[in-house]
């Protein structure tokens, strides 16, 4: 490979070129209003950039170059002649990249958060759709109190609901122009960092010329959310894998997300739900690289900063397409009522409220617990459930059993009574999908 090969980064960066004209346009327009170019230099410069974007949005392409703000500049001077020299004027391409990568990271963030919610919201149909059906909770992967499937699934909408916020407040960060910054240390030409600013629809300006070049905090702090919601993907592909295993068969994945096998004719694999967990690491990558390539980085601009577009942008594209699929597998998910309320029956669901019943009849709660553990003992000894016991037995361990304690013995009824604030119960469920519901309207 020849050096300036190994230099150029145009096969990476080549996607900012519609921001990078943007941003151009928006420095040549100042330029010419602060009279550092002249008005008509500034026309023809302008009116080029916008041939050349619109060139570029009808799928053409310009040559390489080391990088795209000189592949931008080499091909207006094609077309404009030596005038397109004068855009460069008190610009580098450190504050330019930065300022790229900003706007490209404002667009991202409008299409994340529309991605998140779409998600939020196949998530929030299938909850409406299923939402009085039982399952099993879990701690530790055993059978822990049972629960309303959507309110379980419900915690996933939640999860991606913190990743909505996240971008929503790196957005402040993302929304200060660096340009006007240079190579580092400003310029003495009269410059307008604020009409630039507001004229790219930038809330503020940076306050200091070699940390604007030198900050990529908000690639990492963007990679970060990608990685963060890449993990919550993870878990609910993970518990969909697990789920849609015979054993459980709680739920059957769309058939276009699964895939055969090329040996075992049975088999339905949950391929798309696999991918989604193994791209994960990949964000984490791009997290680790990030961080790695600022560590102990000095100021301010340095060529190792070129290698961040690597990491975010696959991060970024990772994250995109799998919130994607994450959408589809809810809209296409069907949930297996039948096996998911026959698990209900079994794993003593109900101790927790059997400890209780001796509570409320005045109990501390740790010896409820204690008592109930050993009914639980014995009667797992003989492959019986809280259903086979009579008031003799139950008296045999605590006097404060009487008839009463039959009633408590339904999982459903004991799971629509969970309506503590946030809780599993019919009341406190419908209030939870009605923040839900609001949130997702904004
Ligand atoms: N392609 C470079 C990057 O991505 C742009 C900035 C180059 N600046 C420089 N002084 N060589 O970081």
């Amino acid at each position: 490979m020849l050096p300036q090969e190994y230099i150029s980064s145009f096969s990476v960066d080549q996607r900012l070129a519609p921001y990078d004209i943007k941003g151009s346009i928006a420095h040549v327009a100042m330029l010419s209003k602060q009279t550092i170019v002249s008005a008509s230099d500034a026309k023809k410069i302008i009116e080029g950039l916008q041939s050349i974007a619109k060139d570029l949005e009808a799928g053409k392409k310009i040559p390489p170059a080391e990088d795209i703000h000189f592949a931008v500049e080499q091909e207006l001077i094609k077309r404009i002649g030596e005038t397109a020299k004068k855009m460069h004027t008190a610009r580098s391409r450190n504050d330019q990249v930065v300022l790229d990568l900003k706007l490209y990271l404002l667009d991202v963030t409008e299409t994340a958060l529309k991605k998140v919610q779409n998600v939020q919201k196949s998530i929030l149909e299938l909850a409406l759709k299923n939402q009085e059906v039982l399952m099993p909770g879990f701690t530790h992967l055993q059978h822990a109190q049972a629960v309303y499937f959507s309110h379980y699934i419900l915690a996933y909408a939640w999860m991606l609901q913190r990743d909505a916020e996240r971008l929503l407040d790196q957005k402040k960060r993302l929304e200060v122009s660096p340009l006007g910054a240079c190579a580092l240390a400003g310029t003495s030409f009269p410059i307008d960092r604020e009409e630039t600013a507001k004229l790219l629809g930038f809330k503020a300006i940076t306050e200091n010329s070699i940390d604007s070049v030198a900050d990529r905090d908000f690639v990492t702090e963007f990679t970060f959310i990608c990685s963060l919601t890449m993990v919550h993907l993870s878990r609910i592909s993970e518990e969909l894998i697990i789920w849609s295993n015979l054993e459980f068969n709680y739920v059957t994945l769309g058939e276009e997300y699964t895939s055969g096998s090329s040996i075992m004719p049975q088999k339905r694999n949950p391929d798309t739900l696999e991918l989604v967990r193994g791209k994960t690491s990949r964000a984490i990558g791009s997290l680790v690289s990030l961080l790695t390539l600022l560590k102990a980085q000095p100021l301010a601009y340095n060529r190792d900063l070129q290698e961040d577009k690597v990491s975010l942008f696959d991060a970024v594209d990772t994250t995109l397409v799998s919130l994607d699929v994450m959408e589809g597998v809810f809209k296409t998910l069907k949930v297996n009522k039948k096996e998911m309320e026959a698990s209900c029956d079994y794993g003593f669901l109900l101790a927790t409220e059997c400890a209780d019943y001796l509570t409320r009849k005045g109990l501390p709660f740790r010896e409820a617990h204690s008592i109930v553990s050993k009914i639980v003992a014995y009667l797992l000894k003989d492959g019986k459930d809280f259903s086979a016991l009579d008031i003799k037995t139950l008296k045999s361990y605590s006097p404060l059993f009487e008839e009463d304690f039959f009633n408590i013995l339904s999982v459903r009824k004991s799971t629509e009574l969970k309506n503590s604030y946030g809780g599993t119960g019919i009341l406190a469920l419908s209030n939870q999908i009605k923040k839900l519901q609001s949130l997702l309207k904004k």
